[in-house]
């Protein structure tokens, strides 16, 4: 409306002399530095975040925002917006074709869906050497000569979940042994220190261990609790450029229940990939204490090194069931600043907070324990502001 009026002005010839016309184009030029400012400060209210569960608002300086490259979300919802999976789908069809060379160069069928196990049987102890009958048990004829220059590691982040441990390795070791994956270790990574749990500092500490000793070509990070249950999802990076596979897209929680993939950011649960890329990335967080974050903390780490995931769709998983954990009410703070550490925080500085204390070799499974190097106070959970 103010734009017409001072079109029809312009129009007449009298903008120079008339009043009106002149008040008009203050009045649109005023409201052009109002939007100005509005935006300006929109922008910054943008870049604040605030945490849905307990409405902490926090502000980030803007001349860091420059120098981050990935955005940082505004809520939790928007985090969940980003695209962490690649485009196209030739890679994912790899890792059909893998299946398929094991069908002929190894003469190995493999089921779709399996059925699991949910009962492991009293004498399946982890810690004793007689659960080596299992391994007779399950052994397959041969190994495939496909997965010969692998060398594979499994590692799993634990403490106190005995029951979930026992029901994943009764149902992973028959299933690597169908897939005739010969070459690999699975490595309990325990961690002892007291206080909250840290799964991005025992995978970090436990890589950096591993490359020390085994050198495996292929790394897997396993949550304790999700059982695979699709014999085609293959415990391989073969079929991987340089891109890492999130391997637990699809999980269901009841055994009757319906699969469901819980946000398509999400990288959690089952991540493989190789040794190079997880250098690159400079592994997990050490930051992030109890329950959830740190694999979101990944999400942003790979999207700040432009490293997209792949999903195979054989990627099917139980969750078994297990005590709720105590939520890290810090998680969304820390996901604020995380591609801002991404390159001081993680494997290069996990010899200063944690440390191996003890590897014992168990006929199916090596077992680490870790400690905490010294009393860290980023594990204490800040209080709540008002
Ligand atoms: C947490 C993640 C978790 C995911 C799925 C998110 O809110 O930050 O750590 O994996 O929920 O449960």
């Amino acid at each position: 409306m103010a734009i017409q009026r001072y079109r029809s002005c312009y129009r007449s010839r009298k903008i120079t002399s008339s009043k009106r016309c002149t008040l008009w184009l203050s009045f649109i030029l005023f409201v052009l530095v109002l939007l100005l400012i509005i935006s300006y400060f929109q922008t910054s209210i943008y870049q604040s975040f605030q945490e849905l569960d307990d409405s902490i608002i926090y502000k980030k300086p803007w001349y860091l925002l420059h120098k981050q490259k990935v955005l940082v979300p505004v809520s939790i919802n928007r985090l969940y917006d980003y695209r962490v999976v690649c485009d196209g789908q030739s890679e994912i069809l790899n890792q059909t074709e893998l299946v398929n060379r094991l069908s002929t160069v190894c003469k190995i069928n493999l089921n779709g869906s399996l059925n699991i196990n949910l009962n492991p049987p009293n004498d399946f102890q982890l810690r004793s050497s007689l659960t080596s009958k299992y391994i007779n048990l399950w052994r397959a004829s041969n190994s495939c000569s496909i997965f010969e220059n692998e060398t594979l590691a499994i590692i799993i982040s634990y403490r106190d979940r005995e029951k979930n441990l026992k029901m994943l390795l009764y149902n992973l070791i028959p299933f690597l042994e169908r897939q005739r994956i010969r070459n690999y270790k699975i490595f309990i990574i325990e961690q002892q220190a007291s206080g909250s749990f840290n799964k991005g500092r025992l995978y970090n500490v436990a890589f950096n261990h591993l490359m020390r000793t085994s050198k495996p070509t292929c790394v897997i990070f396993h949550d304790v609790d999700l059982i695979p249950e699709n014999g085609q999802n293959l415990y391989s990076c073969l079929s991987l450029t340089h891109h890492p596979l999130h391997m637990s897209a699809n999980i269901h929680f009841d055994i009757n229940g319906s699969y469901t993939t819980i946000y398509s950011f999400l990288v959690g649960g089952v991540l493989a990939m190789r040794p190079e890329t997880f250098i690159r990335l400079n592994g997990y967080s050490n930051r992030y204490f109890n329950w959830g974050g740190e694999d979101d903390d990944m999400g942003l780490r790979f999207l700040s090194k432009d490293i997209c995931v792949q999903r195979p769709t054989t990627g099917y998983y139980y969750a078994a069931f297990h005590s709720i954990q105590t939520r890290n009410p810090n998680r969304f703070k820390l996901l604020f600043d995380a591609t801002l550490r991404q390159d001081s925080d993680g494997l290069n500085n996990i010899d200063q907070l944690a440390s191996v204390k003890h590897q014992y070799e168990y006929p199916l499974v090596t077992w680490i324990t870790v400690e905490w190097i010294e009393q860290d106070y980023s594990s204490v959970v800040p209080k709540k502001q008002t």
